[in-house]
């Protein structure tokens, strides 16, 4: 079987991390500061992967208010293995695209895509979050679970660009107020990181 091998660089970040650093980064332990430091300074992972609990799916679902079908366009920034694409498109029916620097996470997204049978649905890439425009897509819903230096990347370079209307979904880390972001509702769900804990789902309408 041709599976495909985690990059150096990815494997390293990771790696380097270790893991006291990644379970601080997921508790907000370390300071905003820092975190965006590492990212500006060229970090390609910038976020660990941990899958969403299955409630984040029930909430996406219930935020977005029977308003993904399959006109629609949704996005996982950050896809890790594809599970909330997957749901997305079999809930759905909408076009769902998946970005992950991991090349493993991406191929086991497809497999899973492709057992599901919404592989028609669903187009997993690899690619760097720090270097992605949307400006050329038009996307219904964008969904991210990523720590906050990622966010405030990509809040710069991809959510105040999307269009007017355009859903945000957030999961566990909200985008700064003091930036001028406000959420319209915000979910409570299960928390990824500590069993029996919650945390929020955040919905914003560009
Ligand atoms: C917390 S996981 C979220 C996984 C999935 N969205 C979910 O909710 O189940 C964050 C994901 O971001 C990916 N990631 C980290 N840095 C990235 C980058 N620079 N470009 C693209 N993906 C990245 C990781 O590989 C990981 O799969």
């Amino acid at each position: 079987m041709n599976v495909p091998k985690l990059t150096s660089t990815s494997a390293k970040s990771m790696d380097c991390l270790g893991i006291s650093k990644l379970q601080a980064l997921f508790r907000g332990k370390t300071t905003r500061k820092g975190e965006y430091k590492r990212a500006k300074e060229g970090a390609t992972v910038l976020c660990p992967f941990l899958a969403s609990p299955p409630s984040v799916l029930d909430a996406v679902l219930k935020l977005t208010d029977k308003k993904l079908n399959s006109d629609s366009l949704f996005y996982d920034l950050g896809c890790g293995d594809g599970q909330i694409l997957i749901g997305v498109a079999k809930m759905t029916n909408a076009r769902c695209v998946g970005i992950d620097i991991s090349e493993i996470l991406c191929a086991t997204a497809r497999r899973r895509a492709r057992e599901a049978g919404v592989e028609d649905r669903v187009n997993v890439r690899v690619g760097d979050l720090a270097e992605l425009s949307l400006d050329d897509e038009e996307p219904t819903a964008l969904f991210a679970f990523l720590v906050p230096s990622c966010l405030m990347v990509l809040s710069k370079s991809i959510f105040r660009r999307l269009k007017t209307g355009t859903f945000l979904i957030l999961y566990k880390f909200p985008l700064p107020t003091e930036d001028g972001w406000t959420p319209i509702t915000e979910m409570i769900v299960d928390d990824a990181v500590k069993a029996g804990a919650q945390a929020s789902v955040f919905l914003y309408i560009v």
